[in-house]
């Protein structure tokens, strides 16, 4: 059967890659570092085939057909034929993609990055594609290199101008920090104003910030980063994520029009954080943004019920809501006792502020589905009626 089916995660980056040096080829201007998140509670499934019969390439995602006139999607196509270990005669067959996420696509939630990380994955199984994968799918979005390896990940820019080394490597894998968990907090699923793409091609055009950034900050902190990290030392990790997310949004205030992905709601996030940490002169949880409003949180296992129990105080859920609030890992459920909450320094919310919340940890990358049962194509190469809620 020449059909092929895999799931690839989502990453959250905690040192932000922002800027192209190449635009077309997708080469950053700095090195990068991501977490994997755990593919059960975010993924991205994607079903590959080539077929004789096949009259044209053929693309749908979450159920409705694409256009495959992307510049993007044909880079990675034609790179993945260029490294295929196929007959000649297969190459010439038409290919039928079928793709789903588990999550709201475009709301800052990395969908591009498990996106191509899973076609690459898929199409590069589907052609027996060998070595080195991730500079394919960093030629379909730059994050998405990341996501092609679980645990912690770093994306080395590189300086071949080919791109040749701008690959992703595995720093450590998720065995490494178990406790880790992550929440994100989705605060709108609705698709972005200015793309990540768009964004930081202005940025560079324009803030003279981004200059300092590149050559004076970044170059420490990645280091910083990668030992907090094989040190497991929560408290660096989580001051350096905090910094560097509020730096990369400084750069985008910076940019002229500026490109403003924090709401309203998103500085109240920051701002309870930085109250709840001060409560106990201990860092315990650390936020980070992407091109977007949703906030994603790390702390420890040990701390996730007391913490969640201070958000659900302050920003209060809506009653009998029809969608399942708390999605993820189970959280215990305690109340903050009334010392901890006279210590914070935060007003409550009106209900209804947070969409819904994502408790998950970090996870592995990329892997092929064996059962049959899981093609999201039918035999003739048309996607199958269901529509995936769970990977
Ligand atoms: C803010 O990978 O989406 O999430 O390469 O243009 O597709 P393109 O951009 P993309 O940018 C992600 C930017 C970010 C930070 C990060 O993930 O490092």
């Amino acid at each position: 059967m020449n059909v092929v089916t895999c799931i690839a995660p989502i990453n959250i980056a905690v040192i932000k890659y922002w800027g192209k040096r190449d635009d077309d080829l997708i080469l950053p201007v700095n090195d990068s570092i991501s977490t994997t998140l755990d593919k059960d509670h975010l993924c991205t499934k994607t079903t590959a085939m080539a077929s004789s019969d096949f009259k044209e390439d053929r693309m749908w995602l979450n159920g409705s057909e694409q256009s495959m006139d992307n510049p993007r999607l044909q880079n990675c196509l034609r790179e993945l034929k260029k490294r295929a270990q196929i007959s000649e005669e297969m190459q010439n067959w038409k290919l039928h993609i079928c793709s789903e996420n588990n999550f709201p696509t475009a709301a800052g939630l990395a969908s591009s990055a498990a996106g191509y990380a899973c076609l690459v994955t898929t199409i590069a199984k589907l052609y027996k594609v060998e070595g080195e994968v991730s500079e394919l799918a960093r030629v379909g979005s730059g994050s998405a290199c990341r996501s092609m390896y679980g645990g912690f990940v770093r994306w080395f820019m590189g300086s071949d101008p080919k791109g040749s080394d701008s690959i992703a490597k595995p720093i450590v894998p998720v065995s490494h920090w178990p406790d880790m968990r992550i929440l994100i907090l989705v605060i709108n699923d609705s698709q972005k104003k200015v793309s990540s793409a768009q964004g930081m091609k202005r940025t560079l055009m324009t803030s003279e910030l981004i200059k300092y950034r590149i050559d004076k900050i970044l170059p420490t902190k990645i280091n910083q980063m990668q030992q907090a990290i094989l040190n497991k030392d929560f408290e660096s990790f989580a001051e350096l994520t905090m910094k560097d997310s509020n730096q990369m949004h400084a750069v985008c205030l910076d940019t002229y029009p500026p490109c403003i992905y924090m709401n309203d709601t998103s500085h109240l996030i920051v701002d309870l954080i930085h109250s709840y940490n001060a409560t106990s002169s201990k860092i315990k949880v650390a936020y980070t943004f992407d091109a977007g409003p949703n906030a994603t949180l790390f702390l420890l296992e040990k701390d996730v019920p007391e913490f969640v129990s201070v958000l659900d105080h302050y920003f209060p859920s809506i009653e009998n809501i029809n969608i399942e609030y708390k999605k993820g890992i189970a959280i215990e459920t305690i109340l903050p006792s009334k010392n901890l909450l006279e210590k914070i320094n935060f007003t409550k919310q009106t209900a209804g502020k947070l969409k819904y919340i994502i408790h998950t940890r970090i996870g592995n990358g990329p892997e092929q589905l064996s059962d049959c049962k899981s093609h999201l194509l039918n035999s003739q190469g048309l996607p199958v009626a269901s529509l995936i809620t769970n990977c």
